[in-house]
C-alpha cells in the first residue's frame, strides 16, 4: 500500500514536473555561422520528435548584433528542404532580407553581408519560404536576435544575457499520437517558452527585464502574472518606447515582441506564473473563445482546444535572491520619438484585407489582399526612394489579423480613428488589425535601400494566412540618377513607370542618349529629349491629366497616362 501510494505521488509529481526554462546560446561577432539541420527532442520522454534547428536540435542561437556594426551571417543548409531565413525587423537591403525570392537550397550556404542599422531591440529569425513558413518554423527554427547600440547602453536596464535579461519565445505545438509535431492544427495544446514545455526559470529578486516574442502560428497571447501584478513595458518590436509603461496585461499577436520589465525583489523565496489570460481576449483573435466575431464563424476543432477562451500558464517563476550588481530601479524615461508628420506622406495605400470564400467559412480563409492572393511573379507595389507613405489597412474579415512589413518599422497613426493605445505608438513592424471592417493606419518611410527587381514582403503573421497567401510584395525604386533596370519579376514590357503617373516616369533606358517625343492624343508634341543612365526619367509634372503617347527613337509608341 505505501508503495502504491509512493507510485501515485511520483506519477502526479512527474505529470507536473517543470523542466527548466532553454536559453539559447549566444553567437556574436562580425562572422555567424548558422547551420540549419534536423533533429530530435524528447518532449515526451521517451518518445521522440524529430525537429528542425539552427545550430541545434530545435530552434536557434540568440544572435547578439551591434548598431552600425557589420556582420556577415553564413547560412547553412543542411535540412532535406530548401528553405530561406529571414531577419524579421531588421532593416536590411532586400537581396540580404531572406524573403521566399533567397532561397537556400539544400547543401548550399547563403551570405548575406550587412551593416546593422536597427535600434536595440528584440528582433528574430525565421525561415520564409514560400507557401512553406508555418512548416519550418513548427518544426523547429526561429531564434532570437538582439541589437544593442550607444543609446539603450545608457540607460541602466537589466542586460545580462540569462541573468538578468530573459529571451521568452512563446510557441504553441499541435502533437500527433506519437509525439510527431502536427504542423497544419488547431490543436495546438502544448504550450512552450523556447522550446520547454511546462518550463520554469530561476529569477533573481531585482529588476529583471524579459524580451517577449509571440512565435507561434496562429495564437495571440494576453499576457500577465499571477495576483495581476503591475509590470512595465519598455520595448515595441523596433526599439524602446518614450517610457515604461506599468501595465497588468500585455496583448501579443504572432511576429510581436515586447520587452518588459518586472521588479522581482519584493518576491524573494516565493513563485508565481507568468500567464495568458485567454479568458480576457475580445472574440475574433486567435485564441479567444470564439475566432470569429460570431457563433457561426467556426474553425474545425478550435472548440476542442482548451487554451482557446481560457488562461493558462505560460513560465512559473521561482524568485531567487538577487545577483551581485542589481537593478533595482525602473528608468523614467526611454527615448525620444520624433514620427514622420502625416503631412510629409506622399500617398495613403489602401489595403483591404478579405476571405476568399464569403459566408461563414469565411473564418477558414485563406485570405487575401486587395482582391489578390499572393504571387511570386507579381509586384504589387513600386515605391518611389525615400517616399514618406500611409498605409491604411481595412479588414473585412471576420478574425483580426497581424499585419508584418518587411523593411521597415512604422508608426501606427490611429486605429478606427484612434489613437493607439501607448504600448503601440513606438516603432512597430507588426501590427493587429482587428475584424468587424476596423481600419488601421501606420506612416512609414522607404529609406536606405532600393533595388528594382528584388521585393520585400508584406503579409499576415499568422503564418497559415501567410503561407495560404495573405501577402504581398513592394520593391524600392531606384533615385534618380541610377539606372533601373528592367523588373525582371513585373511584366516583362515594362517601359515606363510608374503609369499613370503624376511627377517623374522613369523609362527603362535601353541605349544611352535614346531619344523621346511625348505626343498628346491629338499628336501634338508636347515634350521630348535624350534620356541615359543619370537622366532616366521624364518629367511630366507640367503636362495636364489625360492620356499621351511616347516614342523612343524609331522604337514603337508607349501609351501613357497623367493623373
Ligand atoms: Cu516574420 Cu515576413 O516575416
Ligand atoms: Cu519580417
Ligand atoms: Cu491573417
Amino acid at each position: 500500500m505505501k508503495k502504491l501510494v509512493f507510485l501515485l505521488i511520483s506519477f502526479v509529481a512527474l505529470l507536473n514536473a517543470q523542466n527548466p526554462l532553454l536559453i539559447p546560446d549566444t553567437l556574436s561577432g562580425s562572422t555567424i555561422n548558422l547551420a540549419l539541420k534536423q533533429g530530435t527532442v524528447a518532449f515526451y520522454n521517451p518518445q521522440v520528435t524529430n525537429t528542425y534547428g539552427a545550430n541545434g536540435n530545435i530552434l536557434g542561437p540568440t544572435l547578439i548584433l551591434n548598431k552600425n556594426y557589420s556582420v556577415t551571417i553564413n547560412v547553412n543548409n543542411q535540412l532535406p528542404d530548401t528553405t530561406t531565413i529571414h531577419w524579421h525587423g531588421l532593416h536590411v537591403s532586400p537581396l540580404n532580407d531572406g524573403g521566399p525570392h533567397i532561397t537556400i537550397p539544400p547543401t548550399t550556404t547563403w551570405s548575406p553581408s550587412f551593416k546593422v542599422k536597427d535600434w536595440a531591440a528584440t528582433y528574430w529569425y525565421h525561415p520564409h519560404l514560400h507557401m512553406h513558413t508555418n512548416d519550418h518554423v513548427q518544426k523547429g527554427i526561429a531564434g532570437f536576435i538582439i541589437v544593442r547600440d550607444s543609446v539603450e547602453r545608457l540607460i541602466n536596464l537589466p542586460r545580462t544575457y540569462g541573468v538578468d535579461d530573459f529571451p521568452l519565445a512563446i510557441q504553441t505545438k499541435a502533437f500527433d499520437v506519437n509525439k510527431q509535431i502536427v504542423v497544419l492544427s488547431a490543436l495546438d495544446t502544448a504550450v512552450m517558452i523556447n522550446a520547454t514545455l511546462k518550463p520554469f526559470l530561476n529569477a533573481p529578486a531585482q529588476v529583471v527585464r524579459f524580451r517577449v516574442l509571440n512565435g507561434s502560428s496562429e495564437r495571440a497571447y494576453n499576457i500577465g502574472f499571477t495576483g495581476n501584478k503591475t509590470f512595465f513595458q519598455i520595448a515595441s518590436d523596433g526599439g524602446l518606447l518614450t517610457a515604461p509603461l506599468s501595465m497588468t496585461r500585455l496583448r501579443l499577436l504572432p511576429g510581436e515582441r515586447a520587452e518588459i520589465l518586472i521588479d522581482l525583489a519584493p518576491y524573494n523565496g516565493q513563485s508565481f506564473d507568468m500567464i495568458s489570460f485567454g479568458a480576457e481576449l475580445p472574440n475574433a483573435i486567435y485564441g479567444a473563445a470564439q475566432p470569429g466575431m460570431g457563433p457561426g464563424q467556426v474553425i474545425p476543432s478550435y472548440s476542442l482546444n482548451p487554451l482557446n477562451g481560457n488562461n493558462f500558464t505560460l513560465l512559473k517563476l521561482n524568485v531567487v535572491s538577487a545577483t551581485a550588481n542589481p537593478v533595482t530601479t525602473m528608468p523614467t524615461a526611454l527615448v525620444a520619438h520624433n514620427p514622420w508628420p502625416q503631412a510629409s506622406a506622399a500617398i495613403t495605400r489602401t489595403l483591404i484585407f478579405m476571405a476568399a470564400n464569403m459566408g461563414p467559412t469565411a473564418i477558414q480563409g485563406p485570405f487575401m489582399i486587395n482582391n489578390q492572393m499572393f504571387d511570386m511573379n507579381v509586384i504589387n507595389y513600386q515605391i518611389p526612394f525615400n517616399n514618406v507613405e500611409i498605409w491604411q489597412l481595412q479588414n473585412q474579415t471576420p478574425i483580426a489579423h497581424p499585419f508584418h512589413i518587411h523593411d521597415v518599422h512604422f508608426y501606427v497613426l490611429d486605429i478606427n480613428g484612434n489613437p493607439p493605445p501607448l504600448n503601440e505608438q513606438g516603432r512597430k513592424d507588426v501590427i493587429m488589425v482587428p475584424a468587424g471592417n476596423s481600419i488601421v493606419r501606420f506612416i512609414t518611410k522607404f529609406e536606405t535601400f532600393y533595388n528594382d527587381t528584388a521585393p520585400y514582403m508584406y503579409h499576415c503573421h499568422m503564418l497559415t494566412h501567410e503561407d495560404e497567401g495573405m501577402m504581398g510584395q513592394f520593391v524600392v525604386n531606384s533615385p534618380i540618377g541610377i539606372s533601373i533596370k528592367e523588373n525582371a519579376l513585373t511584366n516583362k514590357s515594362l517601359v515606363l513607370y510608374p503609369n499613370p503617373g503624376t511627377d517623374k516616369v522613369y523609362v527603362k533606358v535601353e541605349k544611352q542618349n535614346s531619344t523621346y517625343l511625348v505626343a498628346d492624343v491629338m499628336g501634338k508634341i508636347v515634350l521630348s529629349g535624350t534620356l541615359n543612365t543619370t537622366k532616366n526619367f521624364i518629367d511630366i509634372g507640367e503636362l495636364k491629366n489625360g492620356v499621351y503617347f511616347v516614342k523612343f527613337d524609331s522604337s514603337k509608341t508607349h501609351k501613357l497616362i497623367k493623373e
